[in-house]
């Protein structure tokens, strides 16, 4: 009996204190002024339009901010995260919120200094250059600028963003990197593990220096109008999980070195002028799942080393050049 009145006691008086905890906690997260009326200015930078978005779940996330109960705190609202300590605006999400308008280097988000995360993925900015106050916001490790109708040459300041490990620029239609291109880029965004460049214009081969982005993940380059060989020092980037090169005008032969590339799981050469033999080194790409070589000239026997790649679910060999027998381990 004694003892259990104790237990209970002990109960009573944790959970009071975890509950104080928790209070003063998120009072700590309370927003700066000149953050909460930077992302005021901005929510009124923009309209509003449901057909900005693509998405069949999209909805304007800003629409409550300075409506809510306690709207004087920023870090409650809907897309923002706060630091715990500091107070300051580190993530915001407003991908898929059905902004709509053009955005320049005045925009007040670019006040947003502490930001480490930004989306602002599948909206409609209405052909807008990327600011190039962008580096401004120099914390960032995740930008995700998606599906969001920017254009024209990605400017030299982005690159300054030397934190970056996921960059997402794709499907944007009539963006461009070629001065600076994606040599420059490969210089500086070394920490890069995430690159999607998908749909940018490039209009250049695969420059060397791309291998020494050795943390590479995964590595989106489709319909990027590159051109020219694959180097094969491509075969260092043995991080890599997803490699897509397809719908470009690469040509010549895949060097031996991707059979190093023994993390990949979808690798898409679909839709370019490859020739030649499919090297054997294939057969050491055990974890792949998805490989499309289809639309090529690939020519020769099918190397009976593919039936090794036992995870394999979808492989696309056509529009090619193949003949011979398949192998029975195939
Ligand atoms: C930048 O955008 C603001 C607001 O949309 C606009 O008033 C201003 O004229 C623009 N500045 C430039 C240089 O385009
Ligand atoms: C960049 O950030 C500083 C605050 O650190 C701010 O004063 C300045 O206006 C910002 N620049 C732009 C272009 O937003
Ligand atoms: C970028 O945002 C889009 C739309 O929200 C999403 O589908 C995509 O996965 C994001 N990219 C990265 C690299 O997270
Ligand atoms: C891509 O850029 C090149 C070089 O600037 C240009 O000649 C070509 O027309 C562009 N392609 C498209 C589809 O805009
Ligand atoms: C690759 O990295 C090395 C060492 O960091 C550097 O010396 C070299 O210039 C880089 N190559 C390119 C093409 O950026």
């Amino acid at each position: 009996m004694g003892l259990s009145l104790i237990s209970l006691f002990t109960f009573v008086f944790l959970s009071f204190l975890l509950f104080f905890f928790h209070l003063a906690s998120s009072r700590q997260s309370f927003c700066h002024d000149n953050e909460h009326s930077a992302l005021l200015q901005f929510k009124e930078s923009l309209a509003i339009d449901k057909s900005a978005s693509y998405d069949a779940s999209a909805y304007p996330k800003t629409t409550h901010w300075n409506l809510e109960e306690d709207s004087s705190d920023c870090c409650s609202w809907e897309g923002v995260k706060c630091n715990e300590d500091t107070g300051y605006v580190i993530e915001l999400d407003l991908s898929s919120s059905c902004l709509y308008g053009s955005i320049n280097s005045t925009s007040t988000l670019f006040n947003l200094v502490h930001l480490q995360w930004l989306s602002i993925a599948d909206n409609d900015f209405d052909g807008s250059k990327i600011p190039s106050a962008i580096n401004n916001l120099s914390k960032l490790s995740h930008l995700n600028l998606s599906f969001s109708v920017f254009s024209g040459q990605i400017p030299s300041e982005m690159l300054e963003l030397s934190k970056l490990e996921s960059l997402d620029l794709s499907k944007n239609g009539l963006l461009q990197l070629q001065q600076p291109g994606l040599e420059s880029l490969a210089e500086k965004l070394t920490n890069l593990k995430v690159l999607d460049l998908s749909g940018v214009n490039i209009s250049s081969s695969i420059p060397h220096g791309l291998t020494n982005l050795s943390a590479l993940e995964f590595l989106f380059l489709e319909s990027c109008e590159l051109e020219g060989t694959i180097p094969s020092s491509l075969g260092n980037l043995n991080n890599l999980i997803r490699l897509d090169l397809s719908q470009n005008n690469f040509w010549g032969i895949i060097p031996f070195s991707f059979g190093n590339l023994n993390n990949l799981i979808r690798l898409n050469l679909f839709r370019n002028n490859f020739w030649g033999t499919i090297p054997s080194s294939f057969g050491s790409l055990n974890n792949l799942i998805y490989l499309d070589l289809s639309q090529n000239n690939f020519w020769g026997i099918i190397p009976s080393s593919l039936g090794s790649l036992n995870n394999l679910i979808h492989l696309d060999l056509s529009d090619n050049n193949f003949w011979g027998k398949l192998h029975t381990s195939i």
